[in-house]
């Protein structure tokens, strides 16, 4: 085994029960189609032997088992299996393009090259283990996370701006009001960083990172990966007015959720689609307790399910805003088109959730149909999406960098 490959094998140590810190293979996920299976284009920890023995289109696939990555036997095997793999490839006994080894219920990993192949091959392996070991840890943590890279690229594009601290001169994004006892996730982004910043200092900025880390969480929780564009910027500042101003309330009607889209370059049935993202998650009484009571706030509730709504009562009756109601009560923890099979049957948990099926506009109707009897089309449009949201750009002019700690600018 060459230094390089040591050296990878090395980097694959903390992969062990010693604790939280735990290394993946390495990947970018492309899916190839609905029921997990992502191709392998390139497996970054055995680049060196990879890149001299594979021809371009080669493709190499390995499955990933997510409930492997916390035990430490299994995690040898996998290692094992790689080890196999890279002797097969290094002595020119390639039989096959297309590998393929499912750990106990696969989740199969790509990988393929991005921006950072180069200047950090292991930075979405990084990412991944983080995220993949906090969601394990709190499986609430995928949609957290997820929501951030929202409330992140609704406030002047995505650029971290969410991320930044305030200080006693400098008021942030994260007591705008949308965000306040509310957004969660950001010592995950730090743990990513300080890693990200031992391993390849001031490369990966943390706005990539939270993109990243956005796609990984769909895909932890079942939905379908893609390949995140990366080259992103940190903000040298936040707009606490733009927060508060850009990201939609709970109580907002279509044409209201629509403007604030398209404001943003994004459509219709963006909106309608990425408010499929409630698949996954929870909301706090706060956020829709106007429903309980009818016509309180103007907020009807005349669409509710009734048993839904009394168990929503139930729930939010001790008065403690802070309770917390599933978005999808059906599969509260499952990215899939759940959300929308709700909706139709009056169990849409807010108001901006539930207009989509029977507010005014049959253009959001039409929509929420066609994803109730295609969860495919779902998952597909959400991917793409994601695509159109995860690249809102900071405005034009807008001087940016790679923070060191994603908290404060440089
Ligand atoms: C369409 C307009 C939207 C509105 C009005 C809205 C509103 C909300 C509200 C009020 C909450 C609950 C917050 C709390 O109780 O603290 C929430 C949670 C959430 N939102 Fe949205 N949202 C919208 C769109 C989106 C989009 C586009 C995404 C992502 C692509 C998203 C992802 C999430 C997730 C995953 C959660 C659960 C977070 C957690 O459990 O920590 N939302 N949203």
């Amino acid at each position: 085994m060459g230094i390089k490959t040591a050296r990878a094998f090395g980097g694959l140590m903390p992969f062990t029960t010693m604790g939280t810190k735990h290394f993946v293979f390495g990947r970018t996920m492309e899916d190839l189609d609905a029921d997990y299976e992502y191709k392998i284009e390139q497996f970054l920890y055995l680049r060196p032997q990879l890149s001299v023995l594979t021809s371009k289109n080669t493709t190499f696939s390995l499955s990933y088992c997510r409930n492997l990555m916390a035990s430490f036997y299994l995690a040898s095997f996998c290692m094992m299996l790689l080890i196999k793999f890279s002797v097969t490839f290094a002595s020119g006994n390639v039989v096959s393009n297309k590998l393929e080894k499912t750990c106990i219920d696969g989740v199969t990993i790509a990988l393929s090259f991005g921006l950072y192949l180069n200047s950090c091959p292991e930075a979405e392996a990084i990412i991944f283990s983080w995220v993949e070991s906090a969601v394990s840890q709190d499986p609430r943590m995928a949609a957290s996370l997820l929501r951030l890279h929202f409330h992140d690229c609704f406030v002047n594009g995505c650029d971290a701006s969410v991320l930044l601290d305030d200080t006693p001169s400098f008021s942030g994004e994260k007591t705008a009001g949308p965000n306040l006892n509310s957004l969660r996730g950001f010592e995950v982004i730090d743990n990513i960083k300080a890693d990200l910043e031992y391993a390849c200092p001031q490369t990966v900025s943390c706005a990539d990172i939270l993109s990243i880390a956005a796609r990984d969480s769909v895909v932890l929780s079942g939905g379908l990966g893609w390949q995140v564009q990366m080259g992103r910027k940190d903000s040298l500042t936040a707009s606490k007015t733009a927060a508060n101003n850009n990201i939609p309330g709970p109580n907002s009607n279509v044409a209201t959720l629509v403007t604030n889209f398209q404001n943003l370059g994004l459509s219709l049935q963006d909106m309608v689609t990425l408010s499929g993202a409630h698949t996954i998650g929870k909301a706090r009484c706060a956020t829709f307790s106007s429903r309980l009571n009818n016509n309180n706030a103007g907020v009807s509730n005349s669409e509710m399910n009734l048993d839904f709504l009394q168990s929503l009562q139930q729930l939010c009756s001790a008065n403690n805003n802070t309770t917390l109601a599933n978005l999808d009560d059906m599969t509260p923890s499952t990215f899939d088109n759940h959300y929308y099979v709700n909706l139709l049957s009056g169990k849409g948990l807010l108001v901006s959730d539930q207009v989509l099926a029977t507010g005014d506009d049959d253009n959001t109707r039409e929509i929420v149909q066609n994803y109730v009897d295609d969860p495919s089309m779902f998952l597909e449009d959400f991917k793409n999406s994601m695509l159109k949201m995860g690249s809102l750009p900071p405005p034009t002019g807008t001087n940016g960098e790679i923070r060191v700690n994603c908290r404060v600018i440089n």
